[in-house]
């Protein structure tokens, strides 16, 4: 979802430049000419993305009592699919060229004006023949020769070999046959008319099996959440855990993307961090607590609440991400998109978009969805499994309900159902029924789903610490000069250790000790080549937190009260303190974890 665009090519292009000359992030495949929407980290993205996921597992599982983790296979049973919706909907529609067959997304078609020109089709003195209408658009101020130059090559290129030289082919009976304005019916790169819009589905297709027949279709995982509906009822007998609890998971997705674009903003294989966070229907929120509470502005979400229903559950968890955010450094560019009923799935009763500003402009970090029991619902129906948990809590307080309060909870739902304004009201025998079930305690959990994207979020901190500006050097000379201001939490690494001189053995073996020391506990770079400000600078551009130099004062040349003490410089500010060896790690520890 894109509120604004703040276009900033020139920044996008330098932190592109940066990533790859400091080893964040590298094409795929690039001595192969690269592999369409697919990066790889090198050895500073791959410790800022551990360091991003680890902060993520360490708020949604370590800090908290109520969530658990789990780490499913990418490659699941096909049928999984088939119930979250995936395989039916999860699909962009797409128009094709009818000149190259290149497919563009049907929301993607730029408005264009020009002459249509139609062919009935085309022939090569090879012998080929292409008998197939051939209509295109001219671009705007081009040439009618340009055009048919164009046209050739590119019907060369579709056709193959078997077309000959492309200045060979002859285009059949020109004929000029309307003249448009803002149309969306030519492709915008080629010019050739559109054909119907028609789903393409997005998950990658592959294989399980060596016989490799349709009966062994599988998907690579389009999301991580299936795995942790499917995994819900395994997660919830063996862990000992009560409604409202959450599973988390972190891992590889992959989409087909008809457009990867932006860097890593939108890729075709990326690692998603999500949690499904079950809460009781609000059906039974009522029952145990008599009420259940509404949110307002100012609403206390500090603790989470019994008489909590989805909408406090929904609130919370976005209270809850902004924290996560701030804490890695991103809590000023963060913007909110809630989204509007006709934005909605049918199933869902909201959705808020956790945006960024990213120098493409503001776009979607996270989503944060209330999803009702759609999703449990679902496998339960297709697999045939029961997705209920038993609440004793629930069983006791519904058996205090007289007739008429059941009642009366039956018919405001009777009332809710009627009112829906997307898909089909539930039948009131179904209603029934389902009270039924929860009045003995039972029922399928609702959920939380707060949906995060690693690679995103590495893109967003990178592009959120790039921080450049201009220096002129002790000759005059001007100087550019970049620094990544990553919050210590996240930079990968944390601390730069530098002898002052590296032809002087007592600094050099003193500096690796020091090293030595701390390496242990957190990631640090050893340096002793070049000057001290030049080393400083190469780890200013890494986005290092830190920087410790061992000088004669450490050795207690310049003083017995200096023995064994260094100097901490801090990226940010540049200011230098004297520090005790030993007192190095109660510093640094807690400001980088
Ligand atoms: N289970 C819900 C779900 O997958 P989504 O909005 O499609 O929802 C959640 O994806 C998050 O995953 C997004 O907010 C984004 O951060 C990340 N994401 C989705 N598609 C992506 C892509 N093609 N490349 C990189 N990140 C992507």
């Amino acid at each position: 979802m894109s509120t604004e665009s703040k276009n900033n090519t020139a920044l996008m292009e330098k932190i592109v430049s940066l990533c790859k000359r400091r080893g964040f992030i590298y094409q795929s495949s690039e001595i192969y000419g690269g592999c369409g929407g697919i990066w790889d980290y090198g050895p500073l993205g791959a410790e800022l993305k551990r360091n991003l996921r680890e902060a993520w597992w360490k708020a949604m599982t370590r800090e908290r009592e109520d969530i658990l983790g789990l780490d499913a296979g990418i490659l699941m049973n096909p049928a999984i699919w088939k119930a979250s919706g995936h395989v039916e909907t999860f699909a962009d529609l797409m128009r094709e060229c009818s000149l190259t067959n290149k497919r563009v997304r049907a929301d993607h078609v730029d408005p264009q004006s020009g002459t249509v020109l139609k062919y009935s089709g085309a022939q090569s003195p090879t012998g080929w023949r292409w008998d197939r209408t051939i209509t295109a658009l001219t671009k705007s101020g081009e040439h009618i020769e340009s055009f048919r130059k164009r046209i050739r090559a590119l019907i060369a290129q579709n056709a193959g070999e078997s077309a000959g030289k492309p200045e060979e082919i002859e285009l059949l009976n020109e004929e000029k046959i309307d003249v448009v304005t803002d149309s969306v019916d030519f492709h915008p790169e080629t010019g050739g008319m559109l054909g119907e819009a028609r789903p393409f589905n997005l998950m990658l297709k592959t294989y399980l099996g060596p016989t490799a027949t349709e009966a062994d279709v599988t998907y690579l995982r389009p999301e991580t959440a299936q795995a942790i509906f499917a995994q819900f009822k395994n997660v919830f007998d063996s862990s000992r855990v009560k409604v409202p609890f959450g599973i988390c998971q972190i891992g590889k997705a992959f989409r087909n993307e008809v457009t990867p674009k932006n860097f890593t903003f939108r890729s075709r294989e990326f690692e998603q961090m999500e949690l499904e966070f079950f809460i009781k229907p609000d059906e039974a929120v009522q029952i145990i607590s008599g009420e259940v509470a509404t949110w307002h502005e100012g609403a206390d979400l500090t603790e989470p609440k019994p008489n909590w229903g989805w909408d406090m559950w929904h609130r919370y968890w976005v209270q809850e991400r902004t924290r996560f955010y701030e804490g890695i450094g991103l809590g000023n560019v963060l913007e909110y998109y809630w989204q509007t009923n006709d934005d909605l799935a049918h199933y869902a009763r909201a959705c808020v978009d956790i945006l960024c500003e990213f120098p493409f402009g503001t776009e979607e970090l996270e989503g944060i969805a209330a999803r009702s029991d759609f999703d449990l619902s679902q496998h339960q129906k297709h697999s045939t499994k029961s997705q209920e948990v038993f609440d004793e809590e629930l069983k006791t307080a519904a058996a205090q309900l007289s007739d008429d309060q059941k009642e009366a909870l039956i018919q405001k739902r009777l009332a809710a159902e009627a009112a829906k304004t997307k898909g089909s009201p539930m039948p009131e025998a179904d209603v029934r029924a389902w009270f039924e079930r929860l009045f003995k305690g039972n029922y399928v959990p609702h959920v939380i789903e707060p949906s995060a994207g690693l690679d995103r979020m590495a893109l967003a901190v990178i592009a959120k610490a790039f921080d450049e500006s201009e220096k002129v050097d002790d000759k005059g000379k001007k100087e550019t000069i970049t620094v990544l201001r990553f919050h210590p939490r996240i930079a990968p690494i944390k601390v730069g250790v530098f002898p002052l001189l590296k032809n002087k053995p007592e600094l050099v073996a003193k500096a690796r000790e020091v090293y030595a020391l701390l390496k242990k506990h957190m990631n640090c770079f050893y340096d002793e080549t070049a000057s001290i400000g030049r080393r400083y600078a190469r780890q200013d551009e890494a986005g290092t937190p830190f920087g410790i130099t061992i000088d004669f004062e450490t050795l207690g040349e310049k003083g017995p009260e200096l023995l064994d003490t260094v100097t901490l410089r801090h990226r940010d500010g540049g200011e230098q303190e004297r520090i005790k060896i030993t007192d190095l790690l109660g510093k640094l520890l807690p400001l980088v974890s």
